[in-house]
């Protein structure tokens, strides 16, 4: 595997969950491949999870591990070609990226959506650079439009839990005061329906993910129908693709609580995390017992380790 932001690049899916349950049973089965091997993690925007995660499986495989947060320690990068460096950023991304690149053999990169053009966004610039200039394999550790690691293990932890060969999973938008990208939610609708699962997206009208993304799901804008007979609830905040960055709605009574769970087949429910409690999902159901947001945060080490030792084993 030489770059991973996409559910293409993972290949056969089926393939790779099985390869994530063998990883998740035996952890430190591969350390010899990442022997004098090193892996640099660079965020662009915070992150918990994906950071601890990462360093974790990279751990896991027996890798050296750098981790870089860029706007805070390091010089601030210049992304635009052309424009005249008089401003706060002291180094282009053309020279820093290529320099990163030969001090390691793979790397992460976390750089999220600008919300200033959506094409640009779209066409995830900044991790297209790091592919093209930095002489090694790229793993997106959340970009502009997609979070490939978090629908990887939201797929692992549905596999874990379903109780029908072909659940019915759905994404709820919910509601949230800031401006969030579409990425977690554009990645979770590609890999649920690679994963061959009964998808349904549900959101207010304005909503709509970029068509790319949406693919063979059912669109349903009344949230309570959707939820009836659902085996698995996602809930996610995003601000408007079309309306691109667009807050359109803040109504509270897309908040997922316990009357919301009750229309479903007694449904898991599901988020990436972090989450605003009470905004998003009410502190009764992300406590209750049909709550996956711990087990689905621990299987980010086990996506992030099979992206990791296929590289290794690439190399
Ligand atoms: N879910 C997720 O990516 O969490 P972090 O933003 O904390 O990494």
């Amino acid at each position: 595997m030489k770059k991973f932001t996409n559910v293409t690049d993972i290949g056969n899916l089926q393939a790779a969950l099985k390869e994530a349950m063998e990883v998740k049973k035996n952890p430190f089965a591969h350390q010899h491949l990442g022997k004098n091997k090193t892996i640099i993690l660079l965020f662009f925007n915070s992150s918990l999870r994906t950071r601890l995660s990462s360093q974790k499986a990279a751990m896991n495989l027996g890798m050296n591990v750098m981790v870089l947060d860029i706007n805070q320690g390091a010089w601030k990068l210049e992304t635009e070609h052309g424009v005249v460096m008089d401003g706060d950023k002291p180094e282009h991304i053309l020279e820093a990226i290529p320099v990163i690149g030969s001090y390691c053999d793979m790397i992460g990169v976390r750089s999220f959506a600008q919300f200033t053009n959506r094409d640009e966004d779209y066409q995830e610039k900044v991790i297209q650079q790091f592919i093209e200039l930095s002489g090694v394999p790229v793993i997106s550790l959340e970009s502009s439009a997609g979070h490939p690691l978090q629908a990887f293990a939201d797929v692992i932890t549905i596999e874990e839990h379903k109780s029908v060969k072909r659940p019915k999973v759905v994404l709820t938008w919910a509601p949230h005061p800031r401006v969030l990208p579409q990425a977690v939610a554009n990645s979770f609708s590609q890999w649920t329906q690679a994963a061959g699962y009964d998808v349904v997206i549900t959101h207010p009208k304005g909503y709509e993910l970029a068509p790319e993304y949406v693919g063979n799901a059912r669109v349903e804008y009344d949230q309570e129908k959707a939820f009836e007979g659902a085996d698995f609830v996602y809930a996610k905040n995003w601000s408007a693709y079309h309306d691109y960055g667009k807050i359109l709605s803040e109504d509270r009574s897309w908040t997922v609580d316990e009357a919301k769970m009750a229309l479903t087949n007694n449904a898991h429910f599901m988020h990436c995390l972090p989450v605003r409690r009470n905004m998003i999902v009410s502190d009764a159901v992300i406590e209750g017992p049909r709550s996956l947001v711990i087990p689905e945060a621990a299987n980010r080490v086990v996506s992030a380790q099979v992206v990791m030792k296929r590289i290794l084993e690439s190399l």
